[in-house]
């Protein structure tokens, strides 16, 4: 079908004729995840933003190497450069506990329409339905105790499916390629096709000894699952049939116009300035020092992420004229609405009254996207601030009553703290004030302008100067003996005080800018009910976070008649290397396998397929999803999209969106010469042979 995200519980309805007649080679049961044994079983949500999938009989899970950061941001050290070598435990006990990283699997998907309606009887008021869900969703809890129950409604309330889930904490690290190798291309490629990277990593879900989930002990014991992905190094041919299961996580494919409008030129302008302002400062410290340089790796390649995500949407938006197709689709369908009395007299207002409440909110948006971008992203000093700051001034008097919370407290200080160096925070927090003070009209800024006198350049340097050489917050070594002792508060401090004055006006502006949103997510809910109707065919709701499959062809991507390739070679990544764009740097050990020609079973021909792409359609969240053959089996994990695809969360374009995989045997040929231990391809191999 190329397009759609679609809902596995449907797939009987809509897609099950299209997919055998596409070649899908099991039967359709295996992925609807209503009976034992379904395939979606072995994918699971990986942290909270990617996908991942079992490979093995003992919780071995393969993912994106950009969905490990995180994980390997924990570990990272000047004595143990995990980025730069790689990382494999050649033992169990190598294996890295990651703190805050969960799993989650869906034991089961089932359609609890006829329940949930059961419970409704007649009324369909949205406190009614909410109470009929509850109800619903409790009998599971009760039958399945330790499970976690999601219902989530569709189609207007027409459709109800439940997801029977069970949450792992004990998540460790297995395996990650040197950077070099797994991000070869680095920032300079991402979004882009042709593409040359094995951007994949392993991880093991640990469970107790009855493969419950338990949180992380020494004792747990890797999860035993008879329900795992098959891998095939058959290879695949352009216009052979592909498909993904994962996560997406957002979508807006009936967005209208005033939306994409306000996305692209309210919100993203402020997004590009902050972050590039913020990319600029930490590339001056990572130039200087290698310390600084791991500190702020992930930090520096999440903010370029969606930044350039946001340069592409602005340019695709524009050079596709979106604007313009979104506007003719609403003329169609507002003709079709008044077309019938009872349409006309719900809709006859709905579009024109979205316009101007859109239209009202730009300034207040604008705004907000401006505090977020700053010190909910950007600032790390401001974030820790803003969740954990009243705990110090609560700590002592909660010694007592409260003992978690304040483990708490000590925990989260030490993550924020082993993040961030004080004096590239200094740096964003100015950086940050000059451009609230040259971005925001007065009525918008923190009143800390106005009290402390911060109009020029030298007025907030020298503000933030003194704040931070005197804030307690501006100084780990204090609060970790503070922590050790058993008196004392902290009051009146400068840091506090500057952050507690955004974030009043942050919350301010947010809630202003919120005042409208009720009427117009109703607004927006009925039009997209409404444009359902009107589109009739075959539905799959916006991306949600919920399991979803897509499937097309093996494509090429073909830009104005010219076709460019859908795979590459480990001969091109060897023209592209370059020792001026370091993003390019060859490393030295993949030069010499290709020297050699050294692929062992997993080349072809002489050579090393290393990425390829299908015309299927995914979106962020579906990072480190299986790109599954016609068997259901592995031959890719899907990475990145491409540049011209920018446009995706509001539309699909068949001609121009590609999904880009890493080919599953350039997977295994790195893992196989780089990992220095035999045994995680000894034991992906086993789990191949069994079946
Ligand atoms: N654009 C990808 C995504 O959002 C991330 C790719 C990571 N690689 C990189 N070079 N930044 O899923």
């Amino acid at each position: 079908a190329d397009e759609g995200m679609w809902l596995l519980a449907l797939l009987k309805q809509y897609n099950a004729e299209e997919l055998k007649a596409m070649g899908l080679k099991i039967p359709v049961e295996k992925l609807t995840g209503e009976s034992e044994g379904a395939l979606s079983e072995a994918v699971v949500a990986f942290g909270s933003g990617c996908t991942g999938s079992f490979i093995s009989g003992s919780g071995l899970v393969l993912t994106n190497y950009h969905c490990s950061y995180g994980a390997i941001q924990q570990y990272l050290s000047l004595s143990n450069d995990i980025t730069g070598n790689g990382y494999w435990a050649a033992r169990p006990s190598d294996e890295l506990a990651v703190s805050g990283l969960a799993i989650t699997i869906n034991k089961k998907i089932v359609d609890v329409t006829a329940e949930v309606k059961a419970q409704l009887r007649d009324a369909v008021d949205a406190n009614s339905v909410k109470k009929a869900v509850a109800a619903v969703a409790g009998k599971y809890e009760r039958q399945h105790p330790g499970y976690h129950i999601l219902i989530k409604p569709y189609r207007n309330n027409t459709l109800f499916v439940l997801f029977l889930q069970l949450q792992y904490r004990d998540v460790r690290l297995v395996g990650v390629p040197p950077r070099n190798v797994a991000k070869f291309g680095g920032e300079t490629d991402n979004w882009m096709w042709p593409r040359q990277s094995a951007d994949f990593a392993y991880f093991r879900v640990y469970a107790d000894k009855n493969g419950r989930p338990a949180p992380y002990s020494r004792s747990n014991v890797p999860l035993q699952v008879k329900n795992y992905l098959h891998i095939s190094t058959g290879g695949y041919e352009k216009g052979d049939f592909a498909m993904s299961m994962g996560y997406p996580a957002q979508s807006e494919r009936y967005a209208t116009s005033y939306q994409i409008r306000q996305k692209t030129q309210v919100l993203n302008p402020p997004m590009i300035a902050v972050r590039a302002a913020t990319q600029a400062i930490l590339e001056k410290g990572m130039e200087k020092s290698q310390a600084l340089k791991l500190l702020y790796a992930e930090k520096y390649a999440t903010s370029a992420n969606y930044y350039k995500n946001a340069v592409g949407m602005n340019f695709w938006v524009d050079k596709l004229h979106i604007l313009d197709k979104k506007e003719a689709f609403q003329d169609d369908w507002w003709r079709w609405a008044m077309e019938d009395e009872t349409r006309k007299a719900m809709y006859a207002n709905t579009l024109q009254e979205l316009k101007a409440l859109t239209e009202a909110n730009d300034r207040l948006k604008r705004a907000h996207a401006y505090y977020t971008e700053c010190f909910s992203t950007s600032s790390d000093i401001a974030q820790f601030l803003t969740a954990f700051g009243a705990g110090f001034y609560n700590y002592n008097a909660n010694r007592k009553k409260y003992p978690e919370s304040n483990r708490n407290l000590v925990v989260n200080t030490q993550l924020y703290y082993r993040k961030m160096d004080m004096a590239v925070e200094r740096q964003i927090t100015k950086a940050m004030l000059k451009i609230i003070r040259d971005s925001l009209p007065a009525d918008l800024q923190p009143e800390i302008f106005a009290v402390k006198h911060l109009q020029s350049n030298e007025q907030i340097d020298h503000y933030v100067e003194e704040v931070f050489k005197t804030s307690f917050f501006a100084d780990s070594v204090k609060i970790r003996d503070w922590f050790k002792s058993t008196s004392g508060s902290v009051t009146n401090d400068p840091l506090v005080e500057l952050m507690e004055s955004i974030e009043k006006k942050q919350r301010e502006t947010y809630r202003l800018a919120e005042s409208n949103a009720r009427r117009i997510s109703a607004l927006t809910t009925a039009y997209y009910n409404s444009v359902c109707e009107f589109k009739a065919g075959r539905y799959y709701p916006d991306a949600d976070r919920t399991i979803r499959l897509s499937y097309g062809t093996v494509s090429d991507l073909v830009i104005g008649g010219k076709a460019v390739p859908c795979q590459t070679t480990l001969d091109h990544l060897v023209a592209k290397a370059d020792t001026v764009n370091r993003d390019y740097l060859l490393n030295g050990d993949l030069a010499r396998y290709w020297k050699q020609k050294d692929y062992g079973k997993y080349g072809v021909n002489g050579t090393m397929p290393v990425c390829f792409i299908t015309n299927g359609d995914v979106t962020g969240g579906n990072s480190g999803s299986p790109m599954l053959n016609a068997q259901g089996e592995i031959i890719g994990l899907v990475f990145d999209c491409n540049w011209e695809s920018m446009t995706r969360e509001f539309n699909y374009e068949k001609d121009l969106h590609r999904v880009i995989c890493v080919d599953v045997r350039y997977l295994l040929f790195v893992t196989s010469k780089f990992s220095g231990t035999p045994r995680v391809i000894a034991e992906i191999e086993q789990a191949n042979q069994a079946a």
